[in-house]
C-alpha cells in the first residue's frame, strides 16, 4: 500500500515547515479541545494528565504523540485537530513562563 505511506511522509514534511505558529490561537484551541481538562489551563499538569509546559516536547514528537498516545490519553486524529492547530497549541505551551524559584516567593521564605 503506497498511499498511506505517502500520506504519512507528506504530513511529516508539512509538520517540519508549518506556517506562523500563533500562541494566542493555541491558547484558545487548548481550551476548545479540552486539553486543559487533563493538563491544566497552563499545561502545568494535573492528576489526570502530564505536565506539558513550559518547555513542551518538539513539534514532530507532539504531533506523533497526539495521533497515537501511549497511555491514558485519548487519540486526536488529524480530522479533529490539524497539524497546524497543534503547532499553535505548542506555541502557546512554549510561551508559558517558567514559574519563579521558591526562594523568590516571600510566603515560602518566612
Ligand atoms: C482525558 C485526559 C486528557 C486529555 C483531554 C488530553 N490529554 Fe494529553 N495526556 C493525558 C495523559 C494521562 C498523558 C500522560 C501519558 C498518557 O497516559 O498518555 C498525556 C500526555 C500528553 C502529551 C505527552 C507529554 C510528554 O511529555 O510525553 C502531550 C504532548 C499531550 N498529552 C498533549 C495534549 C493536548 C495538546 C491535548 C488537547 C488537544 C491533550 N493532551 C488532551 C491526558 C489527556
Amino acid at each position: 500500500m503506497r498511499i498511506p505511506y505517502l500520506a504519512a511522509a507528506l504530513s511529516l514534511a508539512c509538520a517540519a515547515q508549518l506556517p506562523g505558529q500563533d500562541a494566542a490561537n493555541g491558547k484558545k484551541l487548548f481550551a476548545k479541545y479540552g486539553c486543559y481538562e487533563c493538563h491544566g489551563s497552563q499545561g502545568q499538569g494535573t492528576t489526570a494528565g502530564a505536565r506539558l509546559a513550559p518547555k513542551p516536547i518538539p513539534l514532530a514528537a507532539l504531533i506523533a504523540y497526539m495521533r497515537q498516545p501511549k497511555g491514558q490519553m485519548p487519540p486526536y486524529t488529524a480530522k479533529v485537530v490539524s497539524d497546524a492547530e497543534l503547532a499553535d497549541i505548542r506555541a502557546y505551551l512554549a510561551s508559558i513562563p517558567e514559574p519563579p524559584p521558591a526562594k523568590n516567593i516571600p510566603l515560602l521564605n518566612q
